[in-house]
């Protein structure tokens, strides 16, 4: 009995058990419970496609973290890869996600507007939607969030209209960051009332109603530590209320109009540690109170018109690692006491009425990579203790009146890529010892009272050119202007006397070549030698991926620097298009110009370019040739890639081509010396670099122009090093009409390939559009028989009158047919194609109007000695 009852109570308790699971079953699919709401939006969302739908997974997936309870307490995607939001951002039920305290999409681009119900998440803490091509106007029901501590919509360069006036509930907001949208209005009031708030970054914020004044009550946030108001259109001066904000660290103001003079109170300040007011109407003096800002790390005051004398004070702020003063109305003496700064990394002060003499003392500076103090009135000699500051990369001294000679010692700064120390009152011979500095790219000496002869200066990287007949010599020439400096020794000119003399015809054939030569060998050793010494790129990024770094310019220049320098890459400031990216004229707050190269943002995703990026960079910092582009830094902030490159006044080669007037402007002397500077920048990538470089992505875009027209080449985001071993086979890149026609069957590149597109390049600078039809003629040369080389040139300059631009006119058709042969093995080498340059040239025999296509083809026409190219 006992038995029998006992396992009807069990029976009953188990049929109790199930009849309780089955109307629980009912109950969760009647009314899910938060968890599983939870489970069904995270599924429904496809944000996670790519992952098992087993949604009790969910706490494993990428970018998800749960609480003990198993709810989702952050989604952080910021950095997980496979995870596709794309335009399904509005695709999550914000409504299901309770405990949800942590939302980071950024850098993932999303598009579209922020959804309404993102007011939904009542819990949120964090919201970073920074870089999410978001746009639209911001909707007033983030007001409903009004746990939220963390606010970052930056970068959003297409969020209009104004601030709404509902996040002025947030009240427990601690960091705004509004910066680079287009937002606009007014800077509403409320903002002053959010008490917890320590940064607030409004960056490129406009107003559109005339007002352009900072509210006052802002000045009451006593916590902030940022304050960031670049590019503003500020007016009115920086009012003394700014004195209470003790807590500051950051301040920005650059790029505004702000007037008026800095007030005494900024030295109250005491964590202060950034300051930016570069790019202002600033008066009056530099306050001395600002000695008192001893955390001070970067000063850019430069950009304004404040005069008064630097302020001896200045030499109190020992962790000053940047002071940027240049074109103001400074007077007076440099202060003794800067000289004690012995973290100064970068002193500018260009651009100023500076006075008085660089002193001994100058050798505290340890630190010092840049002195720019050209365009002001100091005198005196150059102190001998320079040469002791062996981290210095940058001295300019131009325009001044400095006398004395040059020291010798100057050969010790091993870094130093600019010398400059033009229109001074500078004696006495030149150092030999300037000809071994290895990194110097920027020489110039001119318009002193300097005599003896030209040092030998092969060891450096400077651009030696030819110069015509046979005379080789560095471009621009930084010797010009010393009237007491013998020439450089030239052989006299070819034209005649070389039939009249056999022996002065070889050496106008050999000499430059032995010359050549021995440059190549030399930069080859030295080269590959320096090479590993050459490590700059070891920059560390900062906590949020930013990496930026522009040599002898700042160390770690923000990527809001760059990003207020472009007014966030309007338009306006744009250069150029290119395969890879669209380029920028930009102001960096020191007043440099450089080209910045900002790399799609399609392109950015993909992680070869990814790699692509840093090839360039790496291989970039090891180039320096007078005839390629500088690189002046990179950036990497998060998948913003750019590149920092000289400036290029005359832009490339292709639209000068194509505007009417440069291309006039660009007359035949100019387009040979164009086709040359491209021939060596060639001849150098292929012979002179370890490991061999092909450049494969040469085109006239690629080409740029400074403003006296000289060429230099760009852009080497798909050089790859020749690795000799591999077989170099590839997907094509290059330009849709400078492709060799092997890649079209083989897909190996070589030089070769660089080869045939020089010589389209060549052609097309001589007719001045692409050669297009003339290569479809090639391959039935017959049909060229009538076609006369004047036929073909630009007919938009006049023939030329000159015999010698008529010769080179010649050899370079005739070289550019020569390369544009379609046998890879048949075309010249770069370097031929340069010895050709350099050889002596030869009457044509006949006019120019008789020449014809086929004549060229054929290389009927003599051009160069015995080592032409037409017998490779
Ligand atoms: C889902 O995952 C859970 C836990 O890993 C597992 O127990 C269950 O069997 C899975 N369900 C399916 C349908 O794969
Ligand atoms: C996700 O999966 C789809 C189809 O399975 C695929 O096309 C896509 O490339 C994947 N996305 C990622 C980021 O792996
Ligand atoms: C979103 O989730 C909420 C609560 O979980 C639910 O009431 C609502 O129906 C869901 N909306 C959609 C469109 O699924
Ligand atoms: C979600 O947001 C919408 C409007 O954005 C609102 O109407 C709705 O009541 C919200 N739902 C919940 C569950 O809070
Ligand atoms: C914001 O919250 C209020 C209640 O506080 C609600 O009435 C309103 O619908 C919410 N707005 C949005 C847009 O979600
Ligand atoms: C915001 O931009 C969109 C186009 O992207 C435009 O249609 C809309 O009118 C703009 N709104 C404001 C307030 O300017
Ligand atoms: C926005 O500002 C905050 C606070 O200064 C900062 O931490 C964050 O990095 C900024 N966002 C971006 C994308 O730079
Ligand atoms: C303009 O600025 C003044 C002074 O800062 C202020 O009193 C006034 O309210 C502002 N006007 C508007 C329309 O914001
Ligand atoms: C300055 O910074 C220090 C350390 O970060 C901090 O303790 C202090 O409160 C800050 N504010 C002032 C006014 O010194
Ligand atoms: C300089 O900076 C260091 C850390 O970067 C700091 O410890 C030191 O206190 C600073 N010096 C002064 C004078 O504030």
């Amino acid at each position: 009995m006992a038995s029998s009852s006992t396992f009807s109570i069990i029976l009953g308790i188990l049929q109790a058990t199930i009849f309780l699971i089955s109307i629980a079953r009912t109950v969760t699919v009647a009314d899910p419970s938060p968890l599983a709401s939870e489970a069904i939006a995270t599924v429904e969302s496809g944000w996670w496609c790519n992952y098992s739908n087993n949604a009790s997974e969910r706490c494993q997936w990428p970018g998800i973290s749960c609480n003990t309870a198993r709810s989702i307490i952050q989604i952080d995607i910021s950095d997980a890869p496979n995870i596709e939001v794309g335009d399904r951002f509005g695709k999550l039920n914000f409504s299901s996600f309770p405990n949800l305290v942590l939302l980071d999409l950024s850098d993932r681009q999303l598009g579209g507007k922020i959804p309404h119900q993102i007011g939904n998440l009542s819990a949120l803490k964090h919201l970073d939607l920074s870089h999410c091509g978001l746009s639209g106007e911001l909707p007033p029901s983030l007001g409903n969030l009004t746990q939220l501590e963390y606010l970052d919509l930056s970068y959003n360069y297409n969020i209009n209209g104004s601030i709404p006036p509902q996040l002025g509930n947030l009240v427990n907001l601690v960091s705004l960051n509004l910066s680079w949208t287009s937002l606009s209005g007014n800077i509403p009031p409320f903002l002053g009332l959010l008490a917890n708030l320590r940064h607030l970054l409004l960056d490129r914020f406009q107003f559109d109603d005339g007002n352009n004044t900072i509210p006052q009550n802002l000045w009451n946030l006593r916590g902030l530590e940022t304050l960031s108001l670049s590019r503003c259109g500020i007016v009115g001066p920086i009012p003394s209320a700014l004195g209470q904000l003790l807590n500051l660290k950051y301040l920005r103001l650059g790029g505004n109009k702000i007037n008026g003079s800095i007030p005494f109170e900024v030295g109250f300040l005491s964590n202060l540690t950034y300051l930016y007011l570069y790019n202002n109407k600033l008066v009056g003096s530099i306050p001395s109170a600002l000695g008192q800002l001893l955390n001070l790390k970067s000063l850019f005051l430069s950009g304004n018109k404040m005069n008064g004398s630097i302020p001896s004070e200045v030499g109190f702020l020992s962790n000053l690692t940047y002071f940027y003063a240049s074109n103001n109305r400074l007077v007076g003496l440099i202060p003794f006491s800067l000289y004690q700064l012995t973290n100064l990394e970068n002193l500018s002060l260009d651009n100023n009425q500076l006075e008085g003499s660089i002193p001994q003392n100058i050798e505290k500076l340890m630190n010092i990579k840049v002195l720019s103090i050209t365009n002001n009135s100091f005198t005196g000699h150059i102190p001998l203790a320079l040469c002791r500051l062996t981290n210095l990369e940058y001295i300019g001294l131009g325009n001044n009146q400095i006398s004395g000679s040059i020291p010798s010692c100057i050969g010790n700064l091993s870094n130093l890529y600019t010398l400059e120390l033009d229109s001074n009152l500078l004696k006495g011979p030149i150092p030999e010892e300037i000809g071994r500095l290895f990194h110097l790219s920027n020489l110039n000496l001119s318009f002193n009272q300097l005599s003896g002869s030209v040092p030998i200066l092969s060891a450096t990287k400077l651009r030696i050119i030819d110069a015509g007949n046979n005379c080789n010599k560095i471009s621009p020439d930084p010797f010009e202007g010393n009237s007491h400096l013998s020439p450089y020794m030239c052989p006299s000119p070819v034209t005649n006397k070389a039939n009249s003399s056999t022996i002065l015809y070889y050496i106008n054939i050999f000499l430059p070549i032995a010359i050549f030569f021995t440059f190549s060998i030399l930069g080859y050793f030295l080269f590959s030698r320096f090479k590993l010494k050459n490590n700059r790129v070891g920059v560390q990024p900062t906590k949020n991926g930013d990496l930026c770094s522009i040599w002898n310019y700042d160390g770690k220049i923000a990527y809001e620097d760059i990003v207020a320098a472009t007014e966030d890459f309007d338009f306006r400031y744009c250069i150029g298009v290119g395969g890879y990216g669209s380029v920028y004229r930009a102001q960096l707050p020191c007043g440099k110009v450089v080209a910045l190269k900002k790399l799609h943002r399609l392109e950015d995703e993909n992680p070869a370019f990814d790699k692509s990026f840093r090839n360039e960079i790496k291989f970039l910092t090891e180039i320096r040739h007078r005839s390629i582009v500088k690189l002046h830094g990179f950036c990497l902030h998060r998948r913003s890639m750019f590149l920092i490159y000289e400036y290029m006044e005359k832009g490339s080669l292709f639209c000068n081509l194509r505007d009417e007037v440069e291309a006039v402007e660009m007359d035949w002397t100019k387009r040979v010396e164009i086709i040359k500077g491209i021939a060596h920048a060639l001849s150098y990538l292929h012979y002179d670099c370890s490991p061999p470089i092909v450049h494969r992505d040469i085109s006239s875009n690629n080409v740029l122009l400074n403003s006296s027209f000289e060429a230099f080449v760009a852009d080497f985001g798909t050089a790859k090093m020749l690795d000799l071993e591999s077989s170099n086979q590839t997907i094509i890149v290059g330009t849709c009409g400078y492709v060799a026609p092997e890649l079209a069957y083989t897909l190996v590149v070589t030089e070769k390939c660089d080869v045939y597109i020089f010589g389209v390049v060549a052609l097309e600078t001589l007719m001045g559009k692409h050669p297009e039809e003339l290569l479809s003629w090639l391959s039935s040369p017959t049909s060229l028989v009538n076609m006369r080389l004047i036929d073909v040139l630009d007919n938009r300059l006049p023939l030329p009158t000159s015999q010698l631009v008529a010769q080179n006119l010649v050899r370079i058709a005739t070289l550019a047919f020569a390369c544009l042969n379609p046998q890879p093995k048949s075309r010249p080498t770069m370097k031929k194609v340069c010895e050709e340059f350099l050889c002596g040239q030869t009457s044509l025999g006949v006019p120019l109007r008789m020449i014809s296509l086929l004549q060229l083809v054929n290389c009927e026409m003599h051009i160069g000695g015995k080592t032409g190219t037409c017998n490779v």
